[in-house]
């Protein structure tokens, strides 16, 4: 199988090293000028850069397979000018983080002209392109049989078993991948969240936040999205500075957070963390110091253990993870998906942003029950956290008193309550309805009532 790359950037350059280092050779085109002069000065053997499409395909003998790692809105000029020099039974394979949905479409459109199409989502950034990422795929499935094992030389592995997985259906994969990164959204503002609690209501300094998300990285809540906040906390620039205090404050996005929201609305799925993440990015155009009206955080040094907050990160973890593979089972309502989740666990098992020791755990209970109902829920929460959650309610208390924000720590509490306490409040809003629009009412019985506003 002949291997092209269209389009070197960072995530493209770095998954041709990664081929080459596991001895594959590798045809490449790129269009932008500084690139190209970039790689010219690395000399990296093994990597045949052309300076047409035509001519990188008119290197390459049949089978061959076209890897596109370009920015979505590129996609389908590229795949146009491409099918006028494929041959039948040639592989094109978008790498990007594309929609679902469009990677249907392409599929269906390449199916006719007999050119097999693949959608794979790769996590990992540059760095796990380059050294082994977590592999998403979706589409022809002979295509894949053909192409698996070059996949799984590149990608990850956890225990010797490849983080790279095929999930049927075109748009299979890149749907994998896109709740993917809403939960890495909300995973990374939990965090965000905790890091400022400590500091606001705690009086934590980024020193000892540091020490503690490093003791937690010794537990099995230990995590990469963890451990590269921990980092960053403590890091300075050359003027000694904290780049947390020099950094702009607006979050940019890349469009897949609001893809998931828009997937789990269709779908009526609860995703309330991810949705509060994709939502804090909307705002944060807005951060600014001329709005602030709570000026002094009352500092007074507490003492959070270890143990306290590794149970608030991994509660957080935990809600937000169920959240997403939620939403990855109801897809399977649509009838072009049909997903195992001890699949989507082995592809997040090395690689990805969401990987970590957290995830084997949650894993290995997800192994025992085979299900993800509520049940699966509580009892990974059971696990690590102590019966009615008081230490992880008392946390986010202690920023809602001081004015810190949290709006994924709090969101993923009131999903856990919604589901796990007691509480009138779909009795009480099916009676509003019935009030005020005579809706139709029905017992818990399933017999139908009539209140005395009903009658006009
Ligand atoms: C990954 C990441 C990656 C994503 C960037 C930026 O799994 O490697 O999810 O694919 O594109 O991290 O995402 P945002 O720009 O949306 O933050």
């Amino acid at each position: 199988m002949n291997i092209g790359i269209i389009g070197l950037g960072s995530m493209g350059l770095n998954l041709a090293k990664n081929f080459i280092t596991k001895n594959y050779k590798v045809h490449a085109f790129e269009k932008n000028e500084n690139i190209i002069q970039n790689i010219k000065s690395e000399n990296i053997d093994g990597l045949s850069l052309n300076l047409s499409l035509e001519k990188m395909i008119s290197e390459m003998s049949s089978p061959r397979i076209i890897m596109l790692s370009l920015p979505a809105n590129n996609i389908d000029e590229c795949i146009n000018e491409l099918i006028t020099y494929l041959k039948p039974n040639d592989i094109i394979a978008d790498l990007g983080n594309s929609l679902y949905l469009k990677s249907i479409e392409r599929y269906n459109s390449l199916k006719n002209q007999e050119i097999s199409f693949l959608g794979i989502g790769v996590s990992g950034g540059p760095r796990g392109a380059k050294n082994g990422p977590a592999i998403m795929a979706g589409g022809c499935e002979k295509a894949w049989n053909n192409v698996k094992h070059i996949f799984e030389d590149i990608a990850a592995k956890n225990n010797n078993k490849s983080a790279c997985c095929f999930f049927g259906s075109p748009g299979a994969g890149h749907f994998v991948k896109l709740v993917h990164n809403g939960i890495e959204y909300a995973l990374m503002e939990g965090l965000a969240e905790i890091s400022n609690i400590l500091k606001l209501s705690y009086g934590m300094n980024n020193e000892e936040q540091t020490e503690i998300f490093n003791d937690i990285l010794l537990t099995e809540t230990s995590s990469f999205l963890l451990k590269i906040t921990s980092e960053i906390l403590n890091a300075k620039n050359y003027k000694n500075k904290y780049y947390l205090d020099e950094v702009e404050s607006k979050i940019e996005q890349n469009g897949t957070g609001i893809w998931t929201i828009n997937a789990a609305l269709e779908l009526g799925v609860s995703i309330p963390s991810i949705y509060e993440s994709v939502s804090t990015r909307s705002i944060s155009n807005n951060f600014t110091n001329d709005n602030i009206a709570n000026k002094n955080h009352l500092i007074k040094k507490q003492v959070i253990s270890v143990c306290e907050l590794e149970q608030v990160i991994f509660f957080n973890f935990a809600c937000s993870l169920y959240q997403g593979l939620n939403l990855i089972k109801e897809s399977n309502k649509w009838e072009f998906f049909n997903f195992k989740i001890e699949d989507v666990f082995q592809a997040w098992s090395a690689g990805c942003i969401l990987q970590g020791d957290y995830l084997n755990k949650i894993s290995k209970i997800y192994k025992k029950n085979g299900n993800l109902n509520f049940n699966f829920l509580f009892d990974i929460i059971s696990e690590k956290c102590s019966g009615n959650l008081l230490s992880i309610r008392n946390f986010n208390i202690k920023s809602i008193e001081l004015a810190v924000p949290c709006p994924v720590l709090s969101s993923n509490i009131a999903y856990y309550d919604l589901i796990f306490s007691k509480h009138k409040i779909g009795e009480t809003i099916q009676l509003q309805r019935s009030f005020f629009g005579l809706h139709p009412l029905k017992d818990k019985e399933g017999r139908e009532i009539n209140p005395y506003w009903t009658k006009l």
